[in-house]
């Protein structure tokens, strides 16, 4: 079976490695490139934070049930999400500035959160409104309160600063909106730094990985577009041997045979810091599938992260067919992700173990994405400084005298 290689690509034979990680288009550079060694100068890509000056998904709107709220997290910020009676959805810090008890396990009252430990209770802003055994004169700290909002099926929380949510544009979520579509909601909890989840949608050089699913498909690099927060990666792909899975029929609409002359199929795939998209067209202009992805750290190590994934597929002339074939493409889908899932969980036990990044990637647009998230998050360092503060904007001071209580 041929393996995909980029040796033999005119494209990448133009690209000069330099030895500190970066490479250029032009004239060769005679510098022998180490590749046995990673690049040790830049920061370690697995300890570069998510940026929290995003808006992030948290959660399916469906999973907002009336009456209840639902327990999150962004990075290791528990974030507590429930609707208030009129259908607004909300999101608190869930831990109740008492007793930092989870918010979430209380009850929702109109558009307030009550506290399921001593009745604390929080309007939508995060102030603290009534605590049953104190007087309204006395009312202590409240919580932090996270702008959010609701688009397409995903209720999305802007973690960082609030005073920016306004002025961060708001993600384009693919085609999910859009009739000509079927689409399909997925998500993952997925043991690894969110940042292996990037690098294995975009290099498609490990479709060998799925050749079980896909049989023998070999992805030809087209080129690339880089800005300051954003890449985007064309490929085409050839099928060298092994038949076309039906999962596959489904989205493509028509069988495909070998050879590159024959293909008409050309993918693309973009970051746009923090999220990611795959289009592939098949003949016209408008894309036969379109996915839109991001993914969500969880814990404060940004170890572990969670997918939300709006997988949408162009509806065939035939109504009906579709639905029929739905079943077939969930499936083959699944089996996809649960590969992908795998093996980037491997990289996450091998970065574990070896204490450290150690990859030698030496595919180029690879390079152009580990640069780009390494220049659009956030070390460490700087993270945790801003994660361990807490919020204090929302805190009034409890009076020290004068508590219209008795113990
Ligand atoms: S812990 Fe929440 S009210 Fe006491
Ligand atoms: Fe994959």
């Amino acid at each position: 079976m041929a393996e995909p290689s980029i040796a033999g690509d005119p494209d990448l034979r133009k690209v000069n490695f330099l030895p500190d990680g970066e490479h250029s288009l032009g004239q060769p550079d005679l510098r022998e490139p180490d590749l046995r060694q990673p690049d040790l100068r830049e920061p370690d890509l697995r300890r570069i934070g998510a940026h929290p000056d995003y808006w992030y998904p948290l959660a399916w709107s469906r999973q907002i049930k009336p009456g209840k709220a639902l327990a999150t997290r962004f990075a290791g910020q528990p974030i507590a999400l429930f609707r208030t009676e009129a259908g607004e959805i909300c999101a608190l810090e869930d831990r109740c500035a008492h007793r930092q008890v989870p918010l979430s396990l209380g009850l929702v009252e109109g558009d307030a959160l009550r506290c399921g430990y001593h009745g604390w209770r929080y309007n939508r802003s995060g102030n603290c409104t009534d605590v049953p055994y104190l007087g309204k004169g006395h009312l202590p700290n409240g919580v932090r309160a996270y702008p959010c909002r609701e688009a397409d099926g995903l209720v999305f929380v802007f973690p960082g600063d609030p005073a920016l949510a306004e002025q961060v544009p708001f993600p384009e979520l693919g085609a999910a909106a859009d009739p000509r579509y079927k689409t399909r909601r997925f998500g993952r909890e997925i043991r690894c730094h969110y940042t292996f989840m990037h690098e294995n949608l975009m290099d498609m050089n490990h479709q060998f990985l799925h050749r079980a699913q896909m049989g023998q498909i070999r992805p030809r690099f087209l080129g690339r577009r880089i800005g300051d927060d954003w890449l985007e990666i064309d490929y085409t792909f050839a099928r060298s041997g092994g038949g076309q899975s039906l999962g596959e029929r489904v989205i493509f609409g028509s069988k495909r045979t070998g050879g590159w002359s024959n293909n008409r199929d050309k993918m693309t795939i973009r970051t746009t810091y923090p999220y990611q998209s795959l289009r592939i067209w098949a003949g016209d202009d408008l894309p036969v599938m379109h996915l839109w992805i991001a993914y969500v750290p969880l814990d404060a190590e940004q170890s572990s992260n969670r997918t939300f994934g709006l997988l949408s597929v162009r509806r065939p002339q035939i109504p009906g067919l579709i639905e029929a074939a739905w079943p077939l493409l969930v499936l083959f889908t699944e089996r996809i992700f649960a590969e992908d899932q795998e093996i980037v969980e491997l990289e996450q036990t091998a970065f574990e173990s070896q204490g450290g990044d150690l990859n030698q990637e030496i595919f180029p647009p690879i390079q152009d994405l580990r640069g780009l998230l390494r220049r659009c998050g956030l070390p460490q360092e700087e993270r945790q400084g801003s994660w361990r503060t807490r919020d204090d904007s929302n805190v009034r001071p409890l009076p020290s005298e004068g508590n219209d209580y008795r113990l």
